[in-house]
């Protein structure tokens, strides 16, 4: 039995199968992964979803990474579950992306794929249940398992409950166009928790204005009770399970500067850096790195480049933009249109002012974190331009990383705005022109005021490293409640 259980779809591990049917394992990184090795291990768990195939065989076979458990979900529900309602439902509320004259759509198809999401979350908190301690604390990660707080407290009342949601969260306002009960469900299942994170106020202020909202229309929650202390409190009453409270806290994820640097600096990347050096050949460089996903506004990105090219013809041949755009849910065709977008809209500007010796973009749709480091320490300009993020850590890690300094242009979209905002460029993430002359600004700022900057940037950007944010949630979940 554990006493620390983590619940998220994707785990720290996954494995692969071998055309000689022999499995290999990979681990991988993240917040959450080095959060969680700050305690002690013999005492945690770890519940994941299998992904794919190798998983399956993974769990099939017994080879369990200790500390971690694996739910091998039947394919067809767990597919529902994570590309019908995780990545097309949940995802598009949450960063506001629908193309409304199109979607959302709530029909029987629709209810079909939700029912598959209840039973994935079903199959999480069942889980839970069976393997931790009395009193044990449970952290569940994100959109994917909203529903697992408020099963897991009809399984296990003694169990401390906390959820943490990396992305945004929906207005009251866009929340609108879902069906009552859908987001009843929704709001109950995440009340079910003691305590819920998010990275900003802002994210948690639009969970508890709908939370209000229900509030005004059905009568079964009550009360709101704001604190001097840094957290909000829920006061909700059910007619089936009675009264409870909710907390509602801010951890903004920052990242470990000792551990990047390390990285960073390991003999591949430098390697990788000489390569980049001689491809950029002495100019300039904007650097971009993303997961390819839809809210990660890539293609204005680009548009604000060529703008730049246009408008200050001064910058042609004397600057690259370097834009690593990691593929990401590629089982989505609106995923792999978007990835095409980028690619064509690049090739665009390449072939539009492209010369014998200068390629304007450099775009990498590998998922190669090594590349990605070494373009990082080249970086004159950051941008990152997200039309809505929970956090972006990019925006994070790129002023702890750059050699010489670099300028940020950061959309107010991004939750990292909330700390970076005052040493970095701000744009409006819709206005091109805008981003295309604070691209201007950030190329032409003295090297001086950029050193200044960065370094202050890099001092926000770590305040909140991973093991740190991990084990104040954890104090707060054990902390005992008044
Ligand atoms: C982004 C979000 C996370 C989310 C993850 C899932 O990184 O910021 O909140 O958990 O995507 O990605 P996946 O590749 O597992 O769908």
């Amino acid at each position: 039995m554990a006493s620390v259980l983590v619940a998220s779809n994707r785990g720290p591990v996954s494995y692969t199968l071998g055309d000689d049917g022999t499995l290999s394992s990979r681990r991988g990184g993240g917040g959450l992964v080095s959060g969680l090795s700050a305690v002690d291990s013999q005492d945690s768990l770890w519940v994941c979803a299998a992904l794919g195939d190798g998983d399956r065989e993974a769990v099939r076979r017994g080879v369990a990474e200790p500390g971690v458990r694996m739910l091998d979900i039947d394919p067809e529900v767990y597919h529902d579950a994570y590309n019908g309602i995780a990545n097309s439902m949940l995802w598009f509320l949450h960063h506001h992306l629908y193309d409304v004259p199109r979607e959302p759509v709530f029909d029987a198809a629709f209810r079909r794929r939700w029912a598959s999401y209840r039973a994935y979350n079903r199959a999480f908190a069942e889980a839970l249940a069976a393997e931790a301690a009395e009193g044990a604390a449970v952290l569940v990660q994100d959109y994917h398992l909203a529903l697992v707080p408020g099963m897991l407290r009809e399984l296990r009342p003694d169990l401390r409950i906390g959820h943490f949601t990396h992305t945004p969260w929906v207005s009251p306002e866009y929340l609108r166009m879902v069906p009552d009960d859908i987001v009843e469900e929704l709001l109950w299942g995440m009340l079910g928790a003691d305590e819920l994170g998010f990275h900003t106020w802002g994210w948690a202020s639009f969970f508890i204005g709908c939370f209000q909202q229900r509030e005004d229309s059905t009568g079964h929650a009550q009360g709101l009770w704001p604190s001097g202390d840094p957290w909000y409190g829920v006061e909700w009453r059910r007619h089936d399970t009675g009264k409870g409270r909710t907390r509602v806290r801010v951890y903004a994820l920052g990242v470990d500067g000792d551990e990047l640097r390390a990285l960073a600096h390991r003999p591949q990347v430098d390697e990788r850096l000489a390569r980049l050096r001689e491809e950029v050949g002495g100019r300039k460089t904007i650097v971009r790195v993303d997961r390819t996903e839809l809210s990660k506004n890539i293609l204005r990105g680009l548009m604000a480049y060529r703008e730049l090219l246009t408008e200050h013809p001064e910058w042609r041949g004397e600057v690259v933009h370097l834009a690593s755009a990691y593929p990401s849910r590629q089982d989505l065709e609106s995923y792999r249109a978007y990835t095409a977008s980028v690619v064509a809209l690049a090739e665009e500007i390449n072939a539009e002012f492209g010369t014998d010796d200068w390629q304007p973009v450099l775009v990498s749709v590998e998922d190669d974190f090594t590349r990605s480091l070494a373009a990082y320490r080249l970086a004159d300009v950051a941008l990152v331009n997200p039309v809505r993020d929970g956090m972006n850590l990019v925006a994070k890690e790129i002023p702890v990383v750059s050699d010489a300094g670099c300028a940020l242009v950061l959309s107010t979209g991004a939750g990292a705005h909330r700390e970076l905002g005052k040493d970095a460029l701000t744009v409006d993430p819709f206005d091109v022109s805008a981003t295309a002359e604070a691209l201007h600004t950030a190329l032409t700022m003295p090297a001086g005021e950029r050193a200044e900057r960065t370094a202050r940037l890099a001092e926000a950007a770590t305040a909140l490293p991973p093991q740190r944010w991990f084990l104040d949630q954890l104090d707060a979940l054990r902390a005992p409640s008044d």
